[in-house]
């Protein structure tokens, strides 16, 4: 690899474009290998006799902490793993580790998943991926959604309910789609959540008030085909990453689109939590179908939409978009993952990488050097 890393008198000097000196962590180590710490909520953990039944489904298996262990020292850095829980913060003190691996869903209450960002930054060690802002606003559907629909981005019209009895807008016209306001992995999402009548929309959204103690998300159903999209890069990523030859000349690299067919799967049309728990190639998952096939004007135009969608929300280096076609064939935005799952068996990010034959261990450590090189850790490649 002919990328370095940087030692401390370089620091000043080797600043990458577009550098702010707030992001310069204090005490970066003068040593060539770094100490990586994995910061991840793990499934199993904690137990709860609260909450709905899909609680915790956003948390990490075990397997995928240790996957991407094994691909950052293979590398020939040092790993450790940190659990996202309270005791993180001075956890942290002792570990004091050069850089984290951020995939931590965090402890609940709204932007969970920027709590470990926020921690991280307020201790000024450097991490992969979006930064505290972005996290923020990804979880939140109906916020993503207002920026996106001001950028001009295709959004469906929506709706948030925070009573249950609030108006019915009038732009909304049934089937109608509802959704927890700020969950992720198809948490609260199963056939009930289309709803055809006035009576079934008012008692799906009353059911995820109470179970998901959060605001329902009603938005217009989106019937044709699910796509999604992942996104990899900056406008400087060629200085910077291992495999530089990803990335093209606007520094984003073009993961192949990713269909989820979910008609045949448990929750036939919905590719909700009970659909995604499925092992790809078990009876009743959906089918991931990588490329999809499409009209090159259609795939060029769902690329562009995630990559918009990425910036608009001030997403950095990693995301996956959702979109969905309507009945007439246009493709809408409906949410991006800013912490896309990183399950080498079963994560559509880690899916559509092994298709284009972008190993797992090579996907976990343009993160890495992607993460690293905001914070004046790798020398730009000259
Ligand atoms: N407006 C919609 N119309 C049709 N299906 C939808 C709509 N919104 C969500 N879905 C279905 O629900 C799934 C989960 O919704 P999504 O917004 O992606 O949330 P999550 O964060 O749980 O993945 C989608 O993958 C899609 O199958
Ligand atoms: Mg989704």
């Amino acid at each position: 690899m002919s990328f370095s890393v940087v030692h401390q008198q370089e620091e000043e000097s080797e600043k990458p474009p577009g550098f702010s000196p707030a992001h310069i962590a204090p005490g970066v180590k003068d040593r060539p290998q770094w100490l990586v710490a994995v910061i991840a909520n793990v499934k199993g953990a904690y137990h709860s006799n609260e909450g709905p039944a899909d609680a915790g489904a956003e948390y990490d298996k075990p397997e995928t902490i240790q996957a991407i262990r094994d691909a950052i020292e293979s590398a020939g850095h040092h790993s450790t793993f940190m659990n996202a829980d309270p005791q993180l913060a001075f956890s942290l003190r002792d570990v004091n580790p050069d850089i984290c691996f951020n995939i931590a869903e965090g402890n609940g209450d709204d932007a969970r998943e920027a709590q470990v960002p926020a921690l991280l930054a307020m201790l000024r060690i450097p991490y992969t991926g979006s930064r505290v802002l972005a996290n923020a606003i990804s979880l939140d559907k109906p916020l993503t959604k207002r920026l996106w629909k001001e950028a001009g981005l295709p959004v469906t019209p929506y709706q948030v309910f925070v009573a249950g009895d609030e108006p019915l807008q009038k732009d909304l016209h049934f089937p109608l789609f509802v959704k927890p306001a700020m969950e992720g992995t198809g948490m609260g999402v199963d056939l009930g959540a289309r709803v055809t009548r006035e009576e079934e929309l008012r008692k799906r959204i009353l059911w995820v008030l109470e179970t998901y103690q959060q605001p329902a998300l009603v938005e217009t159903y989106l019937p044709g085909r699910e796509f999604t999209v992942g996104v990899l890069g900056r406008p400087d990523a060629k200085l910077y990453t291992p495999r530089p030859e990803l990335y093209r000349a606007d520094g984003f690299h073009r993961f192949p689109i990713l269909e989820i067919e979910s008609h045949r799967s448990v929750t036939p049309g919905v590719y909700g939590y009970n659909a995604k728990a499925i092992p790809i190639q078990e009876e009743g998952a959906p089918a991931y179908i990588s490329p999809a096939p499409l009209d090159p004007k259609l795939a060029e135009r769902l690329q562009k939409m995630a990559l918009a969608a990425h910036k608009v929300i001030g997403a950095v280096d990693v995301s996956r978009v959702d979109i969905r076609l309507s009945e007439d064939g246009k493709p809408f935005l409906m949410e991006i993952n800013t912490l896309p799952g990183l399950n080498p068996a079963v994560s559509d990010l880690c899916i559509v990488s092994e298709a284009e034959k972008l190993p797992y261990r090579d996907l976990i450590l343009e993160i890495l050097y992607l993460g690293a090189s905001r914070y004046g850790m790798v020398a730009p490649r000259r």
